[in-house]
């Protein structure tokens, strides 16, 4: 019979768990208090999420890119944080700051800040539009340099101080190694921080692991969210027989009917009600075929 394996790492990680709970707590706040509360920008990378928390707070609850467009409000900053420019934008339009920010990403802008505050400079390895690095730039107080390819290092100056590394805490491991090599290589003076997240890198591992034991692997996630695409690259890897789904409706179940081993893994915004449901319908799958053939083997006899 199919054995269903579900990844321990699977979904949010500690930082967004975090955020999201103290969303939808101060979401219950603004729908008793009946006064609108924002978020800067989408709570997390997943829509399904986010639609929740605006039903859950009776849409009073709602995500705000410009802070000097609203009256003055509570605003929820968001886990992968946001630069010191928003802090003080927040203060002077009087709105107040339910900071969620992960404290692995507030270690980081406080890198950022002491290490360009002193004079040295600030490479930051990730990708420059990501809001979790504008956030990072946000708290320098010189302007870092940003790469996410090998290519990108040929760019870089010639640093005549001390230069300090940090890394988007999403960023694949194994590239940010090669990358630090490449630049012990041109520099001797440099500092690293592997800032890389653990949860993402043990989510990483898990998947690879699971992939490599099981017939078919589901992979569940938003379409737009980075961190799951790549747990899907890992999977696909190990295991052919890999599907991306982002709820139960795209799982077409007859992909699992002649496996024996299932595995499901899902990206860092991926809420557990989600894995649950798809979970379950697996198990449901199996346990419906459980009694087929109890059935089977009864009419035999
Ligand atoms: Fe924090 Fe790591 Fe999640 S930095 S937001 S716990 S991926």
């Amino acid at each position: 019979f199919m054995e269903v394996i579900l990844a321990k790492k699977a979904g949010f990680c500690f930082g967004v768990e975090r955020a999201v709970n103290a969303a939808f707590s101060e979401a219950d706040k603004a729908k008793k208090e009946n006064k609108p509360i924002y978020t800067f920008g989408p709570i997390i990378h997943n829509q399904i999420v986010v639609d929740d928390l605006k039903a859950h707070g009776a849409d009073m609850i709602s995500s705000v890119d410009e802070l000097d467009k609203i009256p003055p409000s509570r605003i929820i900053i968001r886990s992968h944080g946001v630069g010191k420019d928003v802090y003080e934008c927040i203060t002077k339009n009087r709105h107040e700051i339910i900071d969620t920010t992960c404290p692995f990403v507030s270690n980081i802008h406080k890198i950022a800040h002491d290490t360009t505050e002193s004079g040295a400079d600030l490479i930051i390895i990730g990708d420059a539009s990501h809001p979790e690095v504008i956030g990072i730039k946000g708290w320098c107080t010189k302007m870092p340099f940003i790469i996410n390819d090998v290519s990108d290092i040929d760019e870089l100056p010639d640093f005549k101080g001390d230069v300090t590394v940090v890394s988007q805490t999403t960023f694949n491991s194994k590239k940010f190694n090669n990358l630090v090599e490449f630049l012990q290589k041109k520099y001797y003076n440099i500092r690293v921080c592997n800032t890389i997240c653990n949860a993402t890198a043990e989510r990483q591992e898990e998947t690879k692991k699971l992939s490599s034991e099981v017939d078919v692997m589901v992979v569940i996630g938003d379409p737009s969210s980075s961190n799951t695409k790549k747990l899907y690259e890992i999977s696909r890897q190990q295991c052919e027989n890999t599907y991306y789904v982002q709820t139960l409706n795209d799982l077409d179940l007859t992909v699992i009917e002649s496996a024996s081993r299932v595995g499901i893994t899902a990206g860092a915004s991926t809420p557990k009600k989600i894995i649950k449901e798809v979970h379950d319908s697996m198990s449901e799958t199996n346990e419906f075929e459980k009694l087929l053939q109890e059935e089977e083997d009864f009419s035999i006899r």
